[in-house]
Parts: C-alpha cells; sequence; structure tokens
C-alpha cells in the first residue's frame, strides 16, 4: 500500500499540528519540536517537516498528499489545493497596521501607500480592490519595524495576540480578514487516495467534534 505524505509546518502551527495529529491516531508519537529530522515514518504514512510558506507548494505539487497551512500562506501562495478541514488552530487576524498617527493619513483616502510585508501578494489586492496603489516593501520577518524606521508607512501582518503591535507601539489601523490553519489535500491524491485520505480526515474531524476517546487506536 502506498503512504499517504503530509507535509507539517514547522513554526508557529508546528506543536498543535502535531497534537491533532498524535490525538486523531495518525502520528504514534509527538514529534519535539526541537527534532532536527526532517522526514519521519509510520507503516501507513510519512511526515515531512517544512516550512510553514512551502507547505502548500509541497502539496499542490503532489509531493505531500496532505498538509497543515493557514489561510495567510494558502491566500499569499494561490495554490490549487483543497481544503476540507479547518482545524480551529493558528486563529489570528490579517491588518493593516501602522504607527496611531498615522491613521489620519490613511483614512484620508490617499491614492498610493508604502506597504511592507512578509504578504505581498494579499497586501496588494487588499489594496488594489479600495483602490489604492501599494507600493510593497517586501521583508521576511520583523514587519513591525518598518513602520518604525521609516521604511514602510504601513504593514501589513498577522496578528494573533496583539503582543508585538502592542510592544513597537503600533496599533490596528484596518482589518483584512481571520485566518486559521487548514488540512489541505492535493487534487490528484484525493482521487487516487481517497480511501485513505478520507480515513484521515474523518479522524481529524472526529477528534475536532469531541467524538474521539483518548488515547485513541493507532491506525
Ligand atoms: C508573526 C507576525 C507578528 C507576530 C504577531 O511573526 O509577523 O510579528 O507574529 O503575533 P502576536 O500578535 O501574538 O504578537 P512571527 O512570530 O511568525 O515571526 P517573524 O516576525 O519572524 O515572521
Amino acid at each position: 500500500m502506498e503512504k499517504i505524505v503530509a507535509a507539517f509546518p514547522k513554526g508557529r502551527l508546528f506543536e498543535q499540528t502535531i497534537d491533532i495529529f498524535h490525538r486523531a491516531g495518525i502520528l504514534p508519537e509527538p514529534i519535539k519540536p526541537e527534532s532536527r529530522k526532517l522526514i519521519l515514518e509510520t507503516e501507513r504514512f510519512k511526515f515531512l517537516l517544512v516550512r510553514a510558506k512551502d507547505v502548500p507548494t509541497y502539496v499542490e505539487y503532489g509531493v505531500a498528499d496532505i498538509g497543515v497551512a493557514g489561510d495567510d500562506v494558502l491566500l499569499e501562495s494561490r495554490a490549487q489545493v483543497y481544503r476540507p478541514v479547518d482545524l480551529g488552530i493558528g486563529a489570528c487576524s490579517i491588518v493593516v497596521a501602522g504607527l496611531p498617527e498615522s491613521k489620519d493619513f490613511y483614512n484620508s483616502n490617499p491614492t498610493s501607500l508604502k506597504v511592507a510585508t512578509k504578504y505581498p501578494k494579499i497586501a496588494k489586492s487588499f489594496f488594489s480592490d479600495k483602490g489604492v496603489e501599494a507600493q510593497i516593501v517586501e521583508l521576511y520577518g520583523s514587519i513591525e519595524l518598518a513602520p518604525l524606521l521609516g521604511l514602510a508607512d504601513f504593514i501589513v501582518d498577522i496578528v494573533e495576540t496583539g503582543r508585538t503591535l502592542k510592544e513597537n507601539g503600533l496599533v490596528v489601523i484596518d482589518y483584512i480578514r481571520p485566518s486559521s490553519a487548514k488540512l489541505i489535500v492535493n487534487r490528484a491524491s484525493f482521487k487516487t487516495k481517497n480511501k485513505d485520505i478520507s480515513y484521515v480526515i474523518s479522524k481529524v474531524e472526529k477528534l475536532l467534534k469531541g467524538e474521539n476517546k483518548w488515547p485513541v487506536k493507532q491506525p
């Protein structure tokens, strides 16, 4: 029998993803975050530990049959994958933020704004829907620094607890959309490995609905 290959995101979703798959009875042992091993195998599954942003790529290209990715990452990647289950983890908001004193400028209907973000496509499309031209400054982390240093007027980023904004003197200026993690599935695998993938989906859904008893049996 061909194994199901699952791409798990390293980073902020890692521990909760592992916890769900472990409690659903798919992953026999929880994987420790400090583990450096990037591939783990069981009798029926192969788990790939990949950068969160790369999960949609692995799944879209069929290197992985299933994966876990946040809406933020999925929207930005525009990967053509199925999203059958909202895992209810990694809940956050995608927002526009900036210095409190830049609120008035934002609300004055400017025709163009300078925006720092690690989500250039999301930001571009949000502002273009508003008829605003966004000059994107693409960064890979610590986005909150940009308005503080004059690199951009605003940022588009995710906010979870709001702590990073607060500790850096920034405020939410506009709301783009909510984001949470989804179980994603490769389109072809959904047909060719339908039985096994449906098994995973049903185990995860059962767990999320609270129908599974702890500890669950291994597959
Ligand atoms: C994300 C995001 C914010 C922060 C928000 O960064 O880009 O900086 O988390 O979380 P909070 O509202 O709970 O403070 P991440 O931790 O992924 O690190 P990064 O800046 O290196 O991308």
